[in-house]
C-alpha cells in the first residue's frame, strides 16, 4: 500500500508498505530518518519514541497504516536547522550520551515532559522517562540533562 504521512512538517509518501510494517520501519528504512532507534521492537525500551499527532508513542508498536494522514515528529524534527533543541543540546552538554541507542527516545520523552511541565521535579522527570531504558549511563547524567534543559529553556 501507499502511505501518506506528514513527517517533521513535510508531506511524505512511502510505497509498497506491507500491512504488518511498523511506523518505525517506514521512518528508518523508507524515509531515510534513522534517528529513531530500533532496540527491542517490542515496546519495551522507548528508543523508537516519536510524536504521533503530538503524543509520544513507541513507533515500533504503531502499524504504518495507523499513521496514514497523521502527523509524525521525530527526533530529527526537534532541531531548527543546525541549531539543536535545548533538550538535545543539554544531552550533549551533560555527557548523557554514550552508545546513543536510547538517546533519541529519551530526548523526545524529555521534550514532551518539558512542554507539559516546564519545571519538573526529579520525581516527575523519573516518571516521564520510566519507559525509556538506558544500559550505559546509569541515568544520572540523563537526569542532569533534563534538569539543565528545564533551567535554560
Ligand atoms: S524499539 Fe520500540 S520500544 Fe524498543
Ligand atoms: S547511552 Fe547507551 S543505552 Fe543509553
Amino acid at each position: 500500500m501507499r502511505l501518506n504521512v506528514t513527517v517533521n512538517g513535510e508531506p511524505k509518501q512511502a510505497d509498497d508498505v506491507w500491512e504488518g510494517e511498523s511506523l518505525l520501519y517506514v521512518l528508518r528504512e523508507r524515509l531515510g530518518l534513522p534517528g529513531s532507534k530500533n532496540a527491542c521492537e517490542q515496546g519495551e525500551c522507548g528508543s523508537c519514541t516519536v510524536y504521533l499527532d503530538g503524543v509520544p508513542v513507541c513507533s515500533c508498536l504503531v502499524a504504518a497504516g495507523q499513521a496514514e494522514g497523521h502527523d509524525v515528529r521525530t527526533v530529527e524534527g526537534l532541531a531548527d536547522g543546525d541549531t539543536l533543541d535545548p533538550v538535545q543540546q543539554s544531552f550533549v552538554d551533560a555527557g548523557a550520551v554514550q552508545c546513543g541507542f536510547c538517546t533519541p527516545g529519551l530526548v523526545v520523552a524529555a521534550h514532551d515532559l518539558l512542554h507539559r511541565v516546564p519545571d519538573p521535579s526529579d520525581e516527575e522527570i523519573r516518571e516521564a522517562l520510566a519507559g525509556n531504558l538506558c544500559r550505559c549511563t546509569g541515568y544520572e547524567k540523563i537526569l542532569d540533562a533534563v534538569r539543565n534543559a528545564a533551567a535554560t529553556s
